[in-house]
């Protein structure tokens, strides 16, 4: 499996997770989106190139538990970027000693747990995410950020699961990274080569999950995921992990604050 995992980039892992794990995640994520105070105005979260937005509320998330919405306003596109950390339910489930093992499995010798998603792509709404490198976005030097991603219920092609390209993380060389902008707000840095990702995602495999998968993937894996046009949800959980010893920079766009350091599977 490690072979795979080093050939291809991604490990996918089924029954990982039990259903009742999968249900109190599901049931927990449903709790926190319920009681959030009402703000007169909801932060969109969408990965379209034009409609990023990065206004305070998600750049200041890096500690937090916050709700992002889709374009309509209404539905939450997430919830992040600390349940890891500051959620009882998702801390015990993203500190399973089984987890602990796969990291040290895939390399990594310190981890430390740096940032954790609920991704709600609801039904008819949830909106794409697209092609990326998870390392664009959670960058250290070197270059070690290791996704987890659970699938809550069961993704397939028509409710917008994950697409990768095998063998990816090995022939496209970064080419940026999603920086705090000097004077505000949040800028795509170049780094290294002009963009390799294919343009429109070609390549790709789908790597359909039953509830309870958990896929891990490499930080410069290209990967994909197309809307949710079905009537059925495609919950997910993803946590990213990258090593203690790593360089972080002070510009990469999510910042920890100082009350709640990064820790590892044990804290
Ligand atoms: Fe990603």
């Amino acid at each position: 499996m490690i072979e795979a995992y080093e050939r291809d980039g991604f490990l996918v892992l089924p029954d990982f997770a039990s259903p009742a794990s999968c249900d109190a995640l599901r049931e927990r994520a449903a709790r926190i989106i319920a009681d959030a105070p009402v703000r007169g105005q909801v932060s969109v979260f969408t990965t379209a190139e034009q409609e990023r937005v990065s206004d305070d509320w998600f750049l200041g998330s890096g500690g937090e538990v916050r709700l992002f919405h889709e374009p309509d306003g209404v539905s939450v596109n997430k919830i992040g970027h600390a349940l890891h950390d500051r959620d009882e339910v998702f801390s015990r489930f993203s500190r399973d000693p089984r987890l602990a093992a796969l990291a040290s499995d895939v390399g990594l010798t310190e981890p430390a747990l740096l940032q954790s998603m609920y991704l709600v792509k609801a039904p008819r709404t949830g909106g794409e995410v697209d092609l990326h490198q998870d390392a664009t976005f959670l960058w250290t030097d070197p270059i070690t950020v290791t996704g987890f991603w659970w699938a809550l219920a069961d993704a397939t092609t028509s409710n917008g699961c994950l697409w990768a390209m095998p063998g990816g993380h090995r022939s496209t060389p970064l080419h940026r990274r999603f920086i705090r902008a000097p004077g505000g707000g949040s800028a795509f840095e170049q780094v290294g080569a002009p963009s390799a990702l294919p343009t429109p995602p070609d390549g790709l495999v789908p790597l359909e999950a039953k509830a309870g998968t958990l896929v891990v993937l490499h930080g410069l894996l290209p990967h994909w995921s197309a809307p949710n046009t079905s009537d059925r949800p495609r919950d997910a959980y993803s946590l990213h992990v990258v090593e203690a010893g790593a360089r972080y920079p002070a510009d990469n766009w999510l910042q920890r604050p100082a009350d709640l350091p990064v820790k590892g599977f044990a804290a």
